[in-house]
C-alpha cells in the first residue's frame, strides 16, 4: 500500500491523454496564446499501458482518463483497452465534455471503461456557450445518453460554477437528480495557471455553501449520504425523493487534501505532485530510456514520497506553471 510522507493510501492515477480539448471553458483555457505538446512528446498508448501496471504493481486501484479532453486521442479506445487489461486496473473512468461521447460510449465499455464524467456546467443553451466557448448541448446530450445505454454507469455530471453565469442555473442541474439516478456534482472554481483564465476563476468564484442554499431554497432539504468512498472529493446528499445524488466539491471552501489519494500523469509524461503546485518527477525520460516496470514504480514512490499535503488557495499560492487543461483536474 503506498503511504506518502502524511499516511495517506495513494492509490489513484489520473492519467492526462492530451491537453488540447474543443471547448475552451473560460475557467480553463484562454482563446489566445496556448501552446500544445508536439505529438512525439505524448506518452504513447504503450507507454500509458507501462505506468499503469507499475502503478497497479504497487497497489494503485483507481484509474481514470482526464485531458484536455482526452476523447481527442485517436488511440483512446486502444488506451482504454490496454489500461483495463492489467491486472488490478478494472476500476476505469473517464473525465469528458462530452462533445464526442455519443459514438465512442459503446466502443469504450466494450474496451473496459467502466464509468464516465461528463462536464456540463447549464442547460440553458445561451448561458452555457458563454461559459464553455463552442459547447452544444445537444451533442452533449446525445453523448450522455449513449454513456448511459452502453452501461457506463453511474452517470455523473460536473458543473462549474461562475458568478454571472450559471449561478442560478444549479437548480435546473439539480432537479435532473429527482427522475434520473445520476450524480450532479458542483466544484467549485480554482485558479490555475496565470493568464485570464486564473483571473477569472478568481473573480467569478461562487462558495458552494452558497450553491446548496439556493438549491435547499428551490428544491428542499439536502439529506447528507454516508460516503461509500472515503476518498470520494464530493460531500453527497439526495433531494426529498430523488433516485440521483447531489455531491459538492469544494477545494477552496473546504480544502480536502487531508485525504487526498491521488497522484496525476500529465500527457507528456511527468507524475505531477498535487494540483496546486508546480512540484513534478519526469517519467517519460525513463520509458524513453530504456526503465522496466521496477524503475518506473521507484519515480512513482518518489512522487508519493514528495506529496505535498495542504494547497495555499487561501493564502493565493497556486500552480503558476500549468493550466487546468494540462493536468487534467
Ligand atoms: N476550477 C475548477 N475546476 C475546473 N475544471 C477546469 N477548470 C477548472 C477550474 N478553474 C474542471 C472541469 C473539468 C475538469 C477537467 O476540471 O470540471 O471537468
Ligand atoms: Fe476543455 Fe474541460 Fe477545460 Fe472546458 S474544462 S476547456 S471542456 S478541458
Amino acid at each position: 500500500m503506498p503511504l506518502d510522507s502524511f499516511h495517506r493510501d495513494i492509490n489513484y492515477l489520473r492519467i492526462s491523454l492530451t491537453d488540447r480539448c474543443n471547448l475552451r471553458c473560460q475557467y480553463c483555457m484562454p482563446l489566445h496564446g496556448l501552446t500544445f505538446v508536439p505529438d512525439p512528446e505524448l506518452l504513447t498508448a504503450e507507454e500509458i499501458e507501462k505506468v499503469v501496471r507499475a502503478a497497479a504493481g504497487i497497489g494503485f486501484r483507481k484509474f481514470r482518463l482526464t485531458g484536455g479532453e482526452p476523447t481527442l486521442r485517436p488511440d483512446l479506445i486502444e488506451i482504454t483497452r490496454r489500461i483495463a487489461g492489467v491486472s488490478g486496473a478494472h476500476d476505469l473512468g473517464m473525465t469528458t465534455n462530452g462533445m464526442l461521447l455519443e459514438r465512442l460510449a459503446r466502443p469504450l465499455k466494450e474496451a473496459g471503461l467502466k464509468r464516465v464524467n461528463v462536464h456540463v456546467d447549464s442547460l440553458n443553451e445561451e448561458r452555457v456557450k458563454k461559459l464553455m466557448r463552442f459547447v452544444d448541448l445537444d451533442n452533449v446530450w446525445r453523448g450522455i445518453r449513449a454513456a448511459e445505454a452502453a452501461g457506463l454507469l453511474p452517470v455523473k455530471l460536473n458543473a462549474v460554477v461562475a458568478r454571472g453565469y450559471n449561478e442560478d442555473d444549479v437548480v435546473e442541474l439539480a432537479r435532473l437528480t429527482v427522475a434520473n439516478d445520476w450524480q450532479m456534482r458542483y466544484i467549485e472554481l480554482m485558479p490555475l495557471g496565470s493568464g485570464p483564465e486564473a483571473q477569472f476563476s478568481i473573480d467569478r468564484y461562487v462558495s458552494n455553501v452558497e450553491t446548496k442554499r439556493k438549491i435547499e431554497a428551490a428544491l428542499g432539504t439536502l439529506t447528507p449520504l454516508e460516503n461509500a468512498d472515503p476518498s470520494d472529493e464530493a460531500v453527497n446528499y439526495r433531494l426529498p425523493g430523488a433516485r440521483g445524488v447531489i455531491g459538492f466539491i469544494s477545494p477552496v471552501s473546504e480544502p480536502y487534501c487531508g485525504t487526498c489519494n491521488r497522484m496525476r500523469l500529465t500527457a507528456d509524461g511527468k507524475f505531477h505532485l498535487c494540483l496546486l503546485h508546480d512540484d513534478e518527477l519526469d517519467v517519460k525520460k525513463i520509458l524513453r530510456g530504456g526503465g522496466t516496470v521496477a524503475d518506473i514504480q521507484e519515480v512513482l514512490n518518489l512522487a508519493i514520497t514528495a506529496k505535498p499535503t495542504g494547497h495555499g488557495l487561501a493564502i493565493g499560492v497556486h500552480t503558476q506553471n500549468r493550466k487546468m487543461h494540462q493536468i487534467g483536474g
